[in-house]
């Protein structure tokens, strides 16, 4: 395989689309059919070759990138939604000549030889794509892009975007019909929530697109409803009657039914005439106010349109021109050294604040060590930093002619910012590449990685403590009063006098204090699961936590196997091993962290402050105890994590495919292939209501 380092721009994309395709082969393999055909290692392998390009090549990141879906998996929170029309990708044109054979391609194909071609040329809105279907001019659902064949139910986010109707206005709509644009965010929208984020002390996003995401994908609309969303539409998918004969009256069409249409598009009727719109929108991107990241090239007959159809995912009528990353210059002021949970030093450039394509950017990765030293940047350096796609803005290179002799190479700091001592290890890359990570040896003992430790402790997947966000946890890990999870057990019985000065901070009045007291009271009683994973052991996640859970049952039952395992009990490592998807890197995680007597005393001085919930076990007499349940479609009533904690609770095992061993399965709105086989194969099928119905007693 080449290295990611020797790979041109064309072949990193051909390579970028075939690992899409690739990784979402395995992961509707993993998560649909339960049937992997690779391992975990060589599944990462292509998981990280896909980051390595993409870190290189930002502006190449794909909408239907790996890397984008949250944890492989078809999320578990929406319910699955198949798209009547698959809702297609494009295929990119980098430069003049892609552009050509795009358009020679075309004639040759529809067998014109010197006949005029219309084309639009529309702004590529980087956002996600949404589809919102329509039924006797009611929005009656609405749809990610998902894998482009399955996307997620997000109908309630979709309906809270005031740019998108809840009632077609206009007239000669089909009485249904898919209506497909982007969801993005404004650049000052952006701002404003970044702004509203960093008062409130919590993370920031990185670019409008992931705040969009984030937005769209909440599982409360509530949350999603106060995000700044809109919409412009730009295609459609299923229709019950044709409604125009071109692009152009289909954008009008859509405009007059409520949409927003984007007022860039142009119609042109040659090569140069896509190109000059090119470099009209090429130069006035950052004035628009929304994020773009090219141009979009369509055939405007829609008759066209059917005789070219797709090639694979792509359609031949259409081609997205992307603009190259964008750019700027500007003073590198200092690097900073960020300390993550496991150790790992991480500089970050600090940069004379610059806008790059409409955002303001201060800060700017650069990787480890050896990137500095490779590109040779200097603090004091003029450096080019470059925004795309879905990452964090990257310093590209250094302006030589800039230099002056002030400017000295940066020495790599050797002991870590808490100034204790730091090692260099070195880790392999699925591309062979070796890379040096340096790596803080205090654990605990260092106060960068107890602050993080801390930040995942709280953090909404743990113990869920709302009020302390970043910045009051280190304000109070400053002071003193938080050095480790069992003192925030401990805040509210501070004397007179503390909780004066608490009241006193920086704006936390008397309410907010009251607040955060109840918030933490609250989570004094904790799941066996979420205590675990607040631990912040290294490689026990959310679902390994839940296994340990589930496998001891009790918290003194955990604490007691893990003293065992700690002091190299066998029979205590087995049992561990034995448990589902526990191995190695789990057990010599756990055995490190617990041998370490400081980790353990803080353990128990957490546990002691707690009450810690038994795990429930999966009741053995209930209606559903033993049965294997199959969710497909929407669900109304309750969230699929409900569904599925709830099923599990009474006893029952959820699958997600249908096959003959599946006993039962709950259809909502929607459903679609798994349903068609359940019925086939002649198995039970119910509704929500008659499941919630056989569960009431459970
Ligand atoms: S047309 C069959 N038009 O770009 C073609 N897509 O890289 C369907 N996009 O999935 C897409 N602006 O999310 C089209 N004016 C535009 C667009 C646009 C942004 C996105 C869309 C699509 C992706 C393909």
């Amino acid at each position: 395989m080449k290295p990611v380092t020797d790979l041109s721009e064309s072949e990193a994309a051909r390579e970028l689309q075939q690992l899409a395709q690739e990784l979402a082969a395995h992961d509707r393999r993993y998560f649909r059919q339960d049937a992997p055909s690779v391992s975990d290692a060589e599944y990462d392998a292509l998981k990280r070759r896909n980051a390595e390009i993409e870190a290189r090549f930002p502006h190449l990141v794909r909408e239907d990138s790996p890397s984008l879906r949250i944890g492989a998996a078809p999320s578990e929170s929406f319910a699955p939604v198949a798209h009547g029309v698959p809702m297609l990708s494009l295929d990119n044109a980098f430069s003049a000549e892609d552009v050509e054979d795009f358009v020679k391609r075309i004639r040759r194909f529809l067998g014109l030889d010197e006949a005029p071609i219309i084309f639009t040329a529309e702004p590529k809105i980087d956002g996600l794509s949404a589809s919102i279907l329509y039924e006797n001019g009611r929005l009656v659902r609405g749809a990610t892009r998902g894998d482009g064949q399955v996307g997620e139910d997000v109908t309630a986010n979709l309906r809270t975007i005031a740019e998108i109707p809840d009632r077609l206005s206009g007239a000669g709509w089909p009485s249904r019909v898919e209506v497909r644009g982007e969801v993005y965010i404004a650049h000052a929208d952006f701002a404003a929530m970044n702004a509203a984020a960093e008062a409130g002390g919590d993370k920031l996003y990185a670019n409008p697109r992931n705040a969009a995401a984030g937005s769209l994908r909440q599982i409360d609309a509530g949350v999603t409803a106060r995000r700044p969303l809109k919409f412009f539409a730009y295609a459609w998918g299923e229709v019950s009657t044709p409604f125009a004969s071109s692009q152009k009256e289909a954008l009008e069409h859509l405009a007059d039914w409520g949409f927003q249409v984007n007022p860039h598009s142009r119609r042109v009727t040659d090569v140069d005439g896509l190109l000059e719109v090119y470099r009209g929108l090429e130069n006035g991107r950052a004035g628009l106010g929304y994020d773009i990241d090219g141009v979009v090239y369509k055939v405007d007959r829609l008759d066209w349109q059917g005789r070219l159809g797709a090639v694979g995912r792509v359609p031949r009528w259409a081609i997205a021109h992307k603009f190259p990353a964008e750019q700027a210059r500007t003073k590198l002021l200092d690097i900073d050294i960020q300390v993550g949970r496991t150790g790992a030093l991480t500089p970050v450039a600090k940069l004379a604040p610059v806008t790059v394509g409409g955002v303001v950017v201060k800060n700017a990765t650069l990787h480890n060590a050896d990137e500095i030293a490779r590109k040779d940047i200097r603090i004091g350096d003029t450096v080019i930093i470059q925004r795309a796609g879905d990452v964090i803005p990257q310093v590209v290179g250094v302006v030589e002619s800039d230099r002056n002799d002030a400017c000295v190479p940066y020495d790599f700091p050797t002991v870590c910012p808490c100034a204790l001592k730091t090692v260099v290890t070195s880790e392999t890359t699925s591309a062979g590449a070796e890379t040096v990570v340096r790596r803080c040896t205090g654990e605990l003992a260092c106060p960068f990685q107890k602050i993080e430790h801390l930040k995942h402790f709280v953090s909404r997947r743990a113990f869920d403590i709302e009020g302390l966000g970043e910045k009051q946890l280190i304000g109070l890990f400053e002071d003193q009063w938080i050095r480790e999870p069992a003192d925030i057990f401990r805040l509210a019985q501070k004397d007179a006098v503390s909780l004066k000065k608490l009241k006193d901070r920086e704006g936390s009045g008397d309410t907010s204090v009251r607040n955060l007291f109840d918030a933490i009271e609250a989570r004094r009683t904790i799941s066996l699961a979420r205590f675990i994973f607040g631990l912040g052991v290294r490689h026990i996640g959310e679902t390994t936590a839940q296994t340990l859970a589930r496998g001891y049952g009790n918290a003194s039952a955990f604490l007691a196997a893990m003293d065992l395992v700690a002091a190299g009990d066998a029979p205590a490592q087995a049992e561990l091993d034995a448990m589902d998807q526990i191995g190695g890197a789990v057990i010599e995680a756990a055995q490190a962290f617990f041998t370490e007597p400081h980790n353990r005393a803080m353990v128990q001085r957490l546990f002691d402050e707690l009450h810690v919930q038994d795990a429930e076990q999966p009741k053995t007499d209930t209606a559903i105890a033993g049965k294997t349940v199959v969710f497909t479609g929407a669900l109304e009533r309750m969230t699929r994590d409900e569904a599925k904690a709830q099923a599990e609770r009474l006893g029952a095992k959820v699958a997600s495919s249908v096959s003959k061993k599946t006993d039962i399965v709950v259809a909502g709105p929607g459903a679609g292939s798994k349903l068609k086989t359940a019925t086939e194969l002649g198995l039970r099928v119910m509704t929500e209501a008659e499941w919630l119905d056989m569960v009431a007693d459970g």
